[in-house]
């Protein structure tokens, strides 16, 4: 199926997906072992987007007006953790259960996993009740996003020091291939404008690079010349306007 976008002279037009609806990915191997550039880099926007949404929350305590000007951000934040975290449990966590049966240390390992995103589920629901209260949402702003930093950050820190290098060590290839089908098809090729500045904003060169790897090569130039352009205009928690 064609992906319809605005090319660099903001004349629409279709490009080819090669008949798939999420994003093909090539070979996930760097020197024969699984190659983790797209999970680090998923996890750098999520980070990149805690700091920004602990701003905005300080920004909100003297303006509870402010609090609906980072919705676009939170929006956008909320929905890819999800199908994360989500792709995680449905997937990822599954086939690494196999690939360890009968091994307790590791299969507490990913129980622990599951545990911490099964804690981050209730803090995304607060935020999102929060923001929703314009009577007093913007006094429990502050907490919330503490806490929701928190448990994010721990969570990711300890997936990339445990389980990522478990990971490596036990995963058969077309599992880790599965997990990244599962999720590039959650985002959806639709997504593709949006979700791929959102994952490099901020990126450095190399990991830009790693991650348009298994990027179709037909969207590269929409997403230099458009597609970033279109998201720094959005401006997704209200900072300062920033060129793309
Ligand atoms: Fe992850």
């Amino acid at each position: 199926m064609p992906l319809t976008v605005y090319s660099a002279d903001d004349t629409l037009t279709q490009v080819s997906t090669t008949g798939r609806r999420d994003m093909p990915m090539t070979r996930p191997l760097v020197d024969g072992r699984l190659d983790m550039t797209m999970m680090y880099a998923i996890h750098a926007a999520l980070r990149r987007d805690l700091a920004a949404l602990a701003v905005s929350a300080a920004a909100a305590g003297d303006d509870p007006d402010r609090l609906y000007a980072t919705h676009v951000g939170w929006e956008l934040f909320k929905r890819f953790l999800t199908i994360h975290h989500t792709s995680e449990d449905d997937s990822l966590w599954p086939s690494m259960r196999a690939a360890v049966a009968g091994r307790p240390d590791d299969l507490e390992l990913l129980d622990a996993m599951e545990a911490e995103h099964g804690r981050i589920d209730p803090l995304i629901k607060a935020l999102d009740e929060a923001l929703a209260d314009r009577e007093s949402g913007h006094d429990r702003l502050g907490d919330i996003t503490d806490a929701l930093a928190h448990e994010v950050t721990r969570h990711l820190t300890h997936e990339e020091t445990d389980a990522l290098p478990l990971i490596g060590r036990v995963l058969p290839e077309e599992d880790w291939v599965k997990f990244g089908d599962l999720q590039r098809a959650r985002v959806g090729m639709e997504a593709a404008p949006m979700y791929l500045p959102w994952l490099l904003d901020g990126a450095p060169a190399d990991r830009v690079e790693g991650v348009l790897k298994y990027i179709p090569p037909q969207l590269h130039e929409p997403y230099r010349k458009v597609w970033r352009r279109s998201y720094a205009e959005q401006n997704p928690w209200s900072t300062e306007h920033r060129e793309a």
